[in-house]
């Protein structure tokens, strides 16, 4: 190994010198401490400000963040490069200092030495307190004022009750007397949304939205949102809800405001008027089944639950009935018990609940 010493390396006892700078005066001549500290610190700023526009680049240039859909969205990505540019410039004052620390005070391979004893500074330690208590500040009062200016919605609004249960959501519009798997919204129309579980806690969340809320048992809670953007875009849970939390998917899907009309008049035919699904089939989707069951007929895949192609064939109508309103009384093997809700009892009339078993008779008969 080279014993020629590293020219960024300083020793020790120079270490003491810069930090010990203020005490030490040399008459006559020009100040060499001084000299020394101020090539110190344009170095530190040049390192700082090429590790920040460094990060900066990566920051603005790698698309990060997905389409921005929706009113809402604009606010709430100001917000997000308030924060990042906050970071930004921490993280390049915290890269300057270490850099150059690694650097210059690397201690020489020879030198056993220790450090330079350092005590407490009451300026710098009240510096570090203050800024960032400044920072955090500015932070929650903005995010409190775009969060106050987004949840006020305009008079004229539509409002869909947004229903989470383990692992399916579903849309009702009480206005129009529709429910609906996807959550259809005209564009440019500012939507509440009034979020309820009929289990454990879920969230809703668009990202192409930004906004995101959770849908907790026993208490409504809300989420207005104005799309501005057409399209289909997925709708995800946010909040772990069990085994099949990754397949609580749906869509939301924006439509012009002809296509929308159009969309809910077919609704209202298809639900003959407004009442209840009778259909077996229908049911099957409506009550979120196929997001946890395997059915060919019904083309779901899902494999949260058992395939009931296999489970159901051959079995008689009260074995099916029983399994769908009371889910425990036979666990197929494999399955824990406790993921099906067992409230199909109530939340079914006899009429589909006779429609249901009927149903899966007859689509499981063939396999
Ligand atoms: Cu519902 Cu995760």
């Amino acid at each position: 190994m080279s014993k020629t010493p590293n020219p960024l390396c300083v020793s020790h006892a120079e270490q003491r010198i810069v930090l010990a700078a203020p005490s030490v005066r040399v008459r006559g001549g020009p100040d060499p401490v001084s000299l020394v500290r101020r090539r110190a610190i344009i170095q530190m700023v040049l390192i700082g400000v090429l590790s920040g526009v460094g990060v900066a680049l990566i920051a603005y240039l790698v698309p990060w963040l997905p389409d921005r859909a929706s009113k809402e969205a604009v606010q709430i990505d100001r917000v997000f490069w308030f924060v990042t540019f906050i970071c930004i410039v921490i993280f390049a004052l915290v890269a300057a200092v270490s850099i150059y620390a690694g650097l210059k005070f690397r201690a020489a391979p020879d030198d056993p030495d220790d450090g330079a004893p350092i005590h407490g500074h009451t300026g710098l330690e009240i510096v570090w307190t203050a800024i960032p208590a400044i920072l955090v500040t500015a932070i929650s009062v903005y995010s409190g004022l775009v969060l106050l200016d987004i949840e006020n919605i305009a008079k004229e609004h539509r409002t869909v009750e947004v229903t989470a249960q383990q692992f399916a959501w579903s849309f009702t519009y009480p206005d129009l007397g529709i429910t609906s798997q996807e959550l259809v919204l005209a564009k440019d129309e500012p939507v509440e949304l009034k979020l309820s579980s009929k289990d454990v806690i879920h969230a809703f969340w668009v990202p192409e939205w930004r906004v995101k809320q959770d849908a907790v048992p026993g208490i409504e809670t809300r989420l207005v949102v104005t799309p501005t953007q057409l399209g289909p875009f997925p709708v995800r849970c946010t909040e772990l809800c069990g085994l099949g939390h990754a397949t609580m998917l749906s869509r939301a899907l924006v439509l012009s405001p002809e296509d929308f009309e159009k969309w809910v008049q077919k609704q209202k035919q298809a639900a003959g008027g407004g009442g209840a699904a009778t259909s077996g089939k229908q049911i099957f989707g409506e009550q979120g089944c196929d997001t946890c069951h395997t059915l060919a007929d019904a083309g779901s895949t899902a494999q949260v639950g058992p395939d009931l192609d296999k489970v159901l064939a051959g079995k008689d109508a009260n074995f099916v009935r029983e399994s769908i309103i009371d889910p425990n009384a036979e666990i197929e093997e494999g399955y824990q018990p406790d993921l099906m809700p067992k409230d199909f009892d109530a939340k079914l009339s006899d009429e589909q609940l006779d429609a249901l078993v009927e149903y899966l008779l007859e689509a499981t008969k063939a396999g």
